[in-house]
């Protein structure tokens, strides 16, 4: 694993969260809900969606301070599409972020309601904090489109159809780009929206080039995921392994071997650094992420 990256991550984990404590419900202590959604959300995640959208809207030209509602709005959304991912009639797991899931830990009811609030709060904390209306909607635009059905749910839903199906690289390149792929690339397209509409210089492309980055580097992280439900162990990824084949998951293992699994990720993560030639020294630590997202052990 690449150590640095690993630490810088953990530092802005460190820092990220004391925010999103601020910005989910209160444990009032009167029902599960609010204590689910905090259950969920505070467990121990690598929020690498979050450093996204801080990097991308520094890179952009903004401040990492104005980023944090929107970081925290994209973490709200994957959380959410953590809790239902797990639920029975889903992946049907017992173990997330090293913990039992939601549903085990709560109720199925109060899991299923724990991923409608953090959705809907991610919309919430979307336009309460944008700098304006113009951005506001542009923000929405993006993380509905990126959540829809033609980004994640709609990725979830051939992931579950796939299980029906013999594997083929062209249904989990599909899978891949919607129900991961989409949301890792608008961290980086929120990130980019807010800081060029902060930052004093607009820079040209910003937002394709940063674009293109994260659908890469979605893709990367998607297979890796693959690979690492064969390879790696139940204590290092906090969540169960050796599933995807037993339930006949679309996965890139599935279709070409872990070897030329671990290549296409690498290719991947090549092409997310090339799309980032014409940035300097200000987007290294999204080229080292790269790297981090491919040797990964957790
Ligand atoms: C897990 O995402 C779901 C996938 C898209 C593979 P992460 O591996 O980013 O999960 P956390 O946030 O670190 O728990
Ligand atoms: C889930 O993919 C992607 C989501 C949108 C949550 P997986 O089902 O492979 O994720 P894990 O392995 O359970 O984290
Ligand atoms: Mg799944
Ligand atoms: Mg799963
Ligand atoms: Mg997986």
């Amino acid at each position: 694993m690449n150590q640095t990256v690993s630490e810088t991550l953990k530092d802005y984990a460190r820092r990220f969260d004391v925010r999103l404590a601020e910005f989910l419900p209160a444990d009032d202590g009167a029902s599960d809900l609010a204590q689910a959604v905090r259950y969920s959300a505070l467990a121990p995640g690598k929020r690498l969606r979050p450093y996204l959208v801080s990097q991308c809207c520094t890179i952009a030209g903004g401040d990492v301070e104005q980023s944090y509602p929107a970081a925290a709005a994209i973490e709200c959304v994957h959380v959410f599409s953590l809790i239902h991912d797990d639920l029975p009639a889903m992946d049907d797991d017992d173990l997330r972020r090293g913990q039992p899931t939601c549903h085990r830990r709560f109720s199925e009811a109060t899991a299923i309601l724990a991923g409608d609030a953090l959705l809907t709060l991610a919309f919430e904390l979307l336009v309460r904090h944008a700098q304006d209306a113009g951005l506001a909607v542009r923000l929405v635009r993006e993380v509905s489109e990126a959540v829809g059905i033609g980004g994640m749910i709609g990725g979830q839903a051939a992931d579950i159809a796939g299980q029906r199906r013999p594997a083929s690289l062209e249904r989990v390149r599909d899978i891949h780009a919607r129900k991961t792929a989409r949301l890792i690339e608008a961290s980086c397209r929120v990130g980019a929206m807010i800081g060029a509409s902060t930052g004093a210089a607009q820079r040209p492309n910003i937002m394709q080039t940063l674009a293109e980055y994260g659908r890469w580097l979605g893709s990367a992280f998607q297979i890796t995921d693959d690979v690492l439900d064969v390879t790696a162990t139940r204590e290092a990824m906090g969540k169960a392994v050796r599933k995807d084949a037993a339930v006949g998951k679309q996965t890139y293992p599935a279709c070409v071997g872990v070897e030329e699994s671990r290549r296409a990720a690498r290719e991947a993560c090549a092409r997310a650094v090339d799309a980032l030639t014409a940035l300097g020294p200000e987007a290294d630590d999204l080229r080292a992420l790269a790297g981090f997202v491919l040797e990964r052990a957790g």
